[in-house]
Formats: C-alpha cells, sequence, structure tokens
C-alpha cells in the first residue's frame, strides 16, 4: 500500500499514527493482500526470548499475492525484463501470466522430484529469470530456498547446504559475469563431494551449453524435468509464520548464520517498502542492480516488485561490461524509471568515466537508489548530478539481512535528500540509539548504537537451527531492543546518518564480510600460527581487507606467500573475501588475557599510526613499533 502523503508534516502526521497504534497501521496494510484466512493478532511482540511473530493464524501463499492475484488486471503485462551479460544479446521478457505458468511448471516438477513443504533447497545460479522461477516455485509448494551466492567457493557452499540440509540443490552449467564465464555446476560437484549427504537431486539449467561433468545419479536437466510438467499448480496454503526462506550472512563470530523468514510479515513489509521508497506507479520500469544471492535481490528484485504488480528487470553482468556506460546503457535501453545500485558501484563507474552517464539519455529516471554500505559525499553528488540530473532524487537506504526490508529512507518527493543521510524510519520502525550502557539517547544532534525497540513485520525469527545464536547475537546486547551492529548519528532535525559497523563485519564492495572468517580462512595455510584481520578505507570497495599474518618461520618469499593465502581464502570462503593487504609479522598485538587488541591494528590500517591511544595494558607493547613500520603484501 502507498501511504497518500506528499510532505514533510504529512510524512510525520503518519509517522505518530503508526507509533501510536502499529497494530491499526499494519492491519490496514495486510488488508490490501490475499489471504486464506484472516489472522487472529497482528503482532506478538517479546524481543527477550526472542518470540516475533506477525499475523498470527493468517494463512496466505506469497505466489498467489505476486503473480494469481495480478492476472486478471495484469496478466500481459511484463513481470521480468532479462538483461543478458552481453549487450548485444536480445533481452527476455515474461509477462505475468507466462511467469506464473513458468512458476507452476517448475513447482510441479519439484513436486515430482518428491520436495515436499518445509524441505530446504539451494540454489547456486548465476542471474537469470531461472531463478526467480524456480525461488517462487519453492514458495508456491511451500519449499524453503536458501539462495547462495554464485561467488562463493565449494567450501562455502557445502557449509550452507549442510547446515539446512538442503534435500537438492538448484544450479546452472556455467554462469557468465562480464568477460568470465564460471563453472558453476563444477562447483556443486565439489560442494557435494565434501560430504552433503543431505542432497538428493541436483537441477540444472542449460543456461550456456557448454559442457559439464554428469552423475546420472543425481543430475536431472532443467529442461527434461520442468519443462514438461502442467502449467496449473494449487498454492500450499502457508501460516503467516510459516518460514519462506533462509539467507546467510556474516557476523562477527564463527560461521555465517541462516536469518530466517517467514511468509506473511516479510509480504507484507517488502510490498509496502518497495511502494513507498520508489514511488513506483503502474506502467514504470524498475530495476535494482543486486544479485539474487543478497537479500537486495530478494526483496527489491523479486517479491517487493512482484508483489505491487511492478515490472522489474534482472540483469546477468557487471557494471563495466563491455565498459563503464552499460548501465547507462541499459537504463537508456529500457526507459528505466527507478534504478537502484550499490555506492561500491557508483564509485567503480565514477572513476571509470566521470562524464559517461552525460552520453546517455536518462530522462526516464524518476527516483535512483543507494544500498549496502555508507555513501560518501563525493558519490552522492556525483550520482545526483549526472544520474538523476537534480531531477530524480536519491534514495540512501538502510537496512540489513536481518531486516527484511528498508528501515531507514528518505522518501522521494517527500521528504528531502541530504547527502549521505538515509533520513527518517518508514512508518512502523522504531528506531533508536543508545549509549554503551543500553541508555536510550534523547533528543537530536546525538551519536550512538542503533537498535530497534519495536517489532516490524520482516524482521528475522531466528537464524536457522540455532535459536540461542539469534538472541544472542541481536537481542542479548540491550535489554528489549534489537541490536543492528551499526553506528549512527541523528541530526538537529531526527535524520539518521549511518556510520558503519561497530563490530568485526566489515563491507566490502557492499558484501558482509565477517573478519573471524577470513582468519579461520588464513590460518587454515599450513605456514601460518594465527592471523588477525580489519577493515581499512578503500577509494571503490569502501573498506579493503587488510590482514596480519604471524607464520611458523621467518617469510623468505612474501610474494609467493601471499598468493598461497590468497588461494586459501579464495578456497575457503571465495574471492571476494581476499584480503587487499597482508602485513607479516613477528607478533600481534594481545591484552594480558590473550585477546588480539584491534584497536590498534585497525588504527595502524588505517594509516593513523600516530594516535593509538592507550598502549599500556598490552602484554607485548614492544611489538607496536614493529606493526607501525612493517612491510606490505
Ligand atoms: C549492513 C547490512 C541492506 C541490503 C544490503 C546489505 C550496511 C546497508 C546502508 C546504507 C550505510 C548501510 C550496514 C548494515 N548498510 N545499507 N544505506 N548506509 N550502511 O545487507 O549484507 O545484511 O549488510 O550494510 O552496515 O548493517 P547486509
Amino acid at each position: 500500500m502507498t501511504l497518500q502523503i506528499k510532505n514533510i508534516e504529512q510524512y510525520h502526521e503518519a509517522y505518530h499514527r503508526s507509533v501510536e497504534n502499529p497494530e491499526g497501521f499494519w492491519a490496514e496494510i495486510a488488508s490490501t493482500f490475499v489471504w486464506d484466512r484472516k489472522w487472529d493478532k497482528v503482532v506478538h511482540h517479546d524481543f527477550i526470548t526472542p518470540d516475533i511473530r506477525w499475523f498470527e493464524g493468517g494463512k496466505l501463499n506469497i505466489t498467489v499475492n505476486c503473480l494469481d492475484r495480478h492476472i486478471e488486471t495484469k496478466g500481459d503485462q511484463i513481470a521480468i525484463i532479462w538483461e543478458a551479460n552481453e549487450a548485444n544479446e536480445p533481452s527476455k521478457k515474461l509477462t505475468y501470466k507466462q511467469l506464473l505458468a513458468e512458476v507452476n511448471k517448475c513447482a510441479n516438477a519439484l513436486k515430482a522430484q518428491g520436495v515436499k513443504k518445509g524441505d530446504r533447497i539451494c540454489f547456486y545460479m548465476p542471474m537469470i529469470q531461472e531463478v526467480a522461477i524456480a525461488m517462487l516455485a519453492c514458495a508456491r509448494i511451500g519449499a524453503i530456498h536458501s539462495v547462495v551466492f554464485a561467488g562463493f567457493s565449494a567450501n562455502a557452499l557445502a557449509d550452507r547446504i549442510k547446515d539446512a540440509e538442503c534435500k537438492m540443490v538448484i544450479c546452472s552449467d556455467y554462469n557468465r559475469r562480464g568477460p568470465k564465464s564460471i563453472a558453476v555446476k563444477d562447483v556443486v560437484d565439489e560442494a557435494i563431494a565434501l560430504g552433503c549427504d543431505s542432497v538428493e537431486k541436483v537441477l540444472v539449467y542449460k543456461s550456456t551449453g557448454d559442457k559439464v561433468k554428469w552423475n546420472a545419479a543425481i543430475d536431472l536437466w532443467w529442461h527434461e524435468t520442468v519443462d514438461t510438467m502442467s502449467d496449473q499448480c494449487e498454492p500450499e496454503i502457508m501460516d503467516a509464520e510459516d518460514m519462506l526462506f533462509i539467507l546467510y550472512t556474516s557476523g562477527s563470530t564463527g560461521k555465517p548464520k541462516g536469518v530466517v523468514h517467514t511468509c506473511g510479515g516479510y509480504m507484507v513489509y517488502t510490498e509496502y517498502s518497495f511502494k513507498n521508497v520508489f514511488q513506483y506507479q503502474d506502467g514504470d520500469v524498475y530495476w535494482c542492480t543486486a544479485d539474487v544471492g543478497w537479500i537486495t535481490g530478494h526483496s527489491y528484485i523479486l517479491y517487493g516488485p512482484l508483489l505491487a504488480g511492478a515490472t522489474t528487470m534482472m540483469f546477468e553482468g557487471v557494471p563495466g561490461h563491455p565498459d563503464a556506460g552499460r548501465f547507462w546503457h541499459v537504463c537508456e535501453k529500457h526507459r528505466v524509471n527507478q534504478f537502484y545500485t550499490a555506492p561500491t558501484a557508483i564509485r567503480a563507474l565514477m572513476a571509470a568515466g566521470w562524464h559517461e552517464p552525460e552520453k546517455y539519455d536518462l530522462s526516464s529516471l524518476k527516483v535512483i537508489g543507494s544500498v549496502g554500505e555508507p555513501i560518501n559525499e563525493e558519490a552522492w553528488h556525483w550520482y545526483d548530478e549526472k544520474v538523476g540530473r537534480g531531477r530524480a532524487p536519491i534514495v540512501d537506504t538502510w537496512w540489513q539481512t536481518e531486516t527484511g526490508g528498508i528501515l531507514i529512507t528518505p522518501l522521494p518527493g517527500i521528504t528531502d535528500a541530504k547527502p549521505c543521510f538515509a533520513s527518517y524510519p518508514l512508518p512502523g520502525v522504531q528506531p533508536v540509539l543508545l549509549d554503551p550502557n543500553g541508555i536510550e539517547l534523547v533528543g537530536n544532534n546525538v551519536e550512538g548504537l542503533l537498535c530497534i525497540k519495536y517489532p516490524w513485520p520482516s524482521m528475522l525469527r531466528t537464524t536457522y537451527g540455532d535459536h540461542e545464536r539469534c538472541r544472542t547475537t541481536y537481542f542479548a546486547a540491550f535489554k528489549n531492543y534489537y541490536f543492528t551492529g551499526d553506528g549512527a548519528k541523528r541530526d538537529e532535525e531526527g535524520r539518521y546518518r549511518i556510520i558503519g559497523r561497530v563490530d568485526d563485519v566489515i563491507n566490502v564492495s557492499g558484501h558482509r564480510i565477517g573478519t573471524a572468517e577470513v582468519e579461520d580462512a588464513i590460518n587454515q595455510h599450513s605456514g601460518v600460527v594465527e592471523s588477525a584481520v580489519v577493515g581499512y578505507p578503500h577509494d571503490i570497495k569502501g573498506q579493503g581487507i587488510y590482514a596480519y599474518v604471524k607464520a611458523h618461520h621467518e617469510v623468505v618469499d612474501p610474494e609467493h606467500m601471499r598468493k598461497e593465502i590468497l588461494a586459501v581464502v579464495t578456497k575457503h570462503i571465495g574471492p571476494i573475501a581476499k584480503p587487499d593487504k597482508i602485513q607479516f609479522v613477528l607478533q600481534l598485538p594481545k591484552t594480558r588475557s590473550g585477546k588480539i587488541m584491534r584497536r590498534i591494528l585497525r588504527k595502524i590500517a588505517e594509516g593513523e599510526t600516530g594516535q593509538l591511544g592507550d598502549i599500556s595494558t598490552l602484554l607485548n607493547p614492544e611489538c607496536v613499533e614493529e606493526l607501525k613500520t612493517g612491510a606490505l603484501v
């Protein structure tokens, strides 16, 4: 539902209404969907256990709301436009009617393979239409999708398959990304060989047609399995709180955890936020450049837009292929009205050609968005001038895998866009800033830890298979608050500016990476005793990965060892987690209790060697000089 608000006063009114009577506010929005049974209770709020339930007692199927309900009025409207990796290859389009038929065929194929409600299905797919079809097919029959970004390694994929005990993997033969072709099916084979015993079948879409190894006992071709099926499939009726999907994300400690989202609340919130943040109007063409392997792809390529009956675009390629004008070319070609991308892409394109966007007709753009990491002033202004042309407002949207949807954002044409400010919470969202003791900072012009004090429909419910981890990670730091892990400022008019993570999570090109995970990977190298990883400012990536490595023996050939370490990280996580800089050290700075003092390492990595602060509590203060002067490879 689009809120009928036109200016900041009306925004404040709507916001106050949503806080005074959240149940009434959300019930009104939820009533615009198709439910098989209406809910008994709007929200159950317990941030201690935690136990959060929305629209309990309600029954629905999200695909009915994404597809069936639009058929009568929009059956022949384009649901998904697909733009290929190669600029000269024709785009593909699916209408709502065609998409529903494809989803049903795939759903029937999954059923025929024994997939049932509640089964977990892992995806390792490029950006092709079939990933959308198959995700919706899972939702149609109540199976739970767990999409893994196809840039992760076989080890990382295997960890995720095992954690969720997935019954099936859906992949393609190859994945084209810019000039590269990645052997996706090989990675899946390798992952399965690492002991993924739960996997009964691998469904393979022939995308490039290049040769793949075949294991007839478990491999199935999509065209042989799906295409012959009936295009009618009754949706499985789900409880509002049944799981819709799992999506793995990194935290400060341990392996990535499976964030769980459920059917009812996620549906209500993704549509609501999509419509209001992008001010989508019937007939518009909307394009989000994210990969479906991240939450942005789930909520704002697939579910949000389709729930809203929008035309959503999927792009197979990468921003710089064949050149730095590709994004703008695609915007011109499809007359894109809303464009949503990440600061890292903006910075890379800005560096590749300051005036490049001027060559294209971008007059169709009405709203341009940014997501995933803080956007710096220079990039904000370039985006505003060269892409938005001062006409299409920027929405700098703050949210997380765990929040399911955008929580803090300017509203285009309604609230103003102040450079680098995510601005105001969407009505229905109650952020607060806390001091380190958990005391709420009241008033404006304050800085603190960003928490949320009231549930919103698309918040995570648990971390898969480990509820205690969900509690300790998000709800134990401050009693009765959801802790985001971010620090933020509130300006004199109540706008939020996100500063960044305050925990051991780094944001590299908008990809969230846990420093502990990278350390674990580096430590797999037999020559490494221990390592410590921190983030440092990087012009294009936002943050880069800086690794301090202590080796068993003197490193005689640092360049060789560096290459080996990069290979180990690529093997255990994937190329996105490769350190940008490595410094070999004789010692890591430690406290008397044996903890690595990361504060010092961060300062040195940032080049602030003059301001290391108090080092008197170090067990080995003598190592600081060596750290400061150490060589980098
Ligand atoms: C972290 C969440 C949200 C979908 C993509 C990332 C950072 C996200 C912004 C923004 C500053 C941002 C935060 C957050 N972040 N959006 N507009 N301004 N920082 O999802 O991988 O779960 O990462 O990304 O640090 O905690 P994610």
